[in-house]
């Protein structure tokens, strides 16, 4: 098999559970591929309930380091791939080029998906994912603003052209405003003290670098325990800069109009909250029937149109676990949209 290029080194390993061997970016654990690395997750898991090949249509709405798009378009199908990041579509327009037309991609917010996906495929797809949060690679590279470890800009903008940047927040929002994302969204327990803090300081020398962040919410909460203690505060930064609540709503909303009948939506989540706002979705939308205290009778439920395939979201196991820190916290789900006569 021909691979990716350049800087696209490539690994074979197996799904323990259901022992698909698959190839994969970069190392496990963390290490890098030149310039672009990323470990894709669950990745034999999304094999299983995507089910790819020839003759389908999938759309990864996340792109990033191309590897769960590598595999469905090893398998056969056509993949349309969506992402938000100049630099992510960059990479996979190089290392999925042995793919000829099978590969298109569309740099675009999946909060668009509706539009987007039926300008491309009117007839609908088979299959969407949805892998949510950011790569490695955004995640390690100092000038995009996300790391908490190197120097770099404020800023951690998935689409550079937007705005705010993380700068912005911290240096213009009100102080409740912080305290409140900071609790809500990075469940920070100090998050009252930290957003005091933050405004006070800022008023004096307001903050334009990462590791002046990072340093100066540590001597606010306090060192100890396994995690740096302004991952946090920078993931609330990050779910806010870049909206990701508010496009997961959005993309799946969109995603069952987009869907043939039994076609399938795979949905990996990182956040608890974004768990949640899946596992909701899911609900509200395969229960046959809705029920209220105040009517006599349950009714139809009007937006039931989707079959929930994973009862209990599937977490990594085993040699990913030990391998792929980032897959710790991630969470599949799977729903297949109903055939018209079920629906
Ligand atoms: C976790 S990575 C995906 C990794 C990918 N599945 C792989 O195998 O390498 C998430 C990617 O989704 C992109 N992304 C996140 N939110 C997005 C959104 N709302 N619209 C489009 N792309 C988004 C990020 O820029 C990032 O490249």
């Amino acid at each position: 098999m021909v691979w990716c290029q350049a800087d696209c080194s490539t690994t074979l390993l197996t799904v323990p559970r259901l022992g698909i061997p698959y190839f994969t970016q970069g190392k496990a654990g963390g290490g890098r591929s030149g310039g672009f690395h990323h470990v894709p997750v669950l990745l034999g898991e999304v094999i299983h309930y995507l089910a790819p090949r020839a003759g389908m249509t999938v759309l990864d709405a996340t792109l990033g380091g191309a590897g769960h798009a590598a595999a469905i378009l090893e398998r056969g199908a056509r993949l349309i791939g969506f992402d938000r990041d100049p630099e992510a579509l960059a990479h996979a327009a190089t290392c999925l080029s042995q793919y000829g037309g099978a590969f298109e991609s569309r740099r675009t917010n999946f909060s668009d998906l509706l539009a987007v996906g039926r300008e491309i495929v009117p007839g609908g797809v088979e299959g969407i994912l949805l892998d949510l949060g950011v790569s490695s690679h955004q995640l390690d590279s100092a000038a995009r603003g996300f790391s908490l470890k190197s120097e770099g800009p404020l800023d951690m903008r998935m689409d550079p052209d937007e705005s705010p940047t993380a700068a912005e927040l911290v240096n213009e929002w009100e102080e409740q405003d912080l305290a409140r994302i900071f609790r809500d969204l990075g469940e920070e327990r100090r998050a009252k003290a930290v957003a005091r803090a933050i405004v006070r300081r800022r008023v004096a020398k307001p903050f334009s670098d990462t590791l002046d962040l990072a340093n100066f919410v540590a001597g606010v909460v306090g060192r100890g325990g396994r995690i740096h203690p302004a991952t946090r505060v920078f993931q609330a930064l990050r779910m806010t800069v870049n909206r990701e609540l508010e496009s997961l709503e959005a993309a799946l909303e969109a995603a069952p109009a987009l869907l043939k009948p039994g076609g399938r939506v795979a949905v990996i989540t990182f956040h608890s909250l974004e768990d949640r706002i899946v596992k909701r979705f899911f609900k509200s939308h395969s229960a046959p029937e809705i029920d209220r205290p105040e009517w006599p009778a349950a009714r139809p439920n009007p937006d039931c149109c989707l079959r929930v395939l994973t009862r209990r979201p599937v977490g990594a196991e085993g040699s990913e676990l030990r391998n792929n820190p980032r897959a710790r916290s991630a969470k599949l789900r799977v729903a297949e949209k109903l055939e018209e006569n079920e629906a």
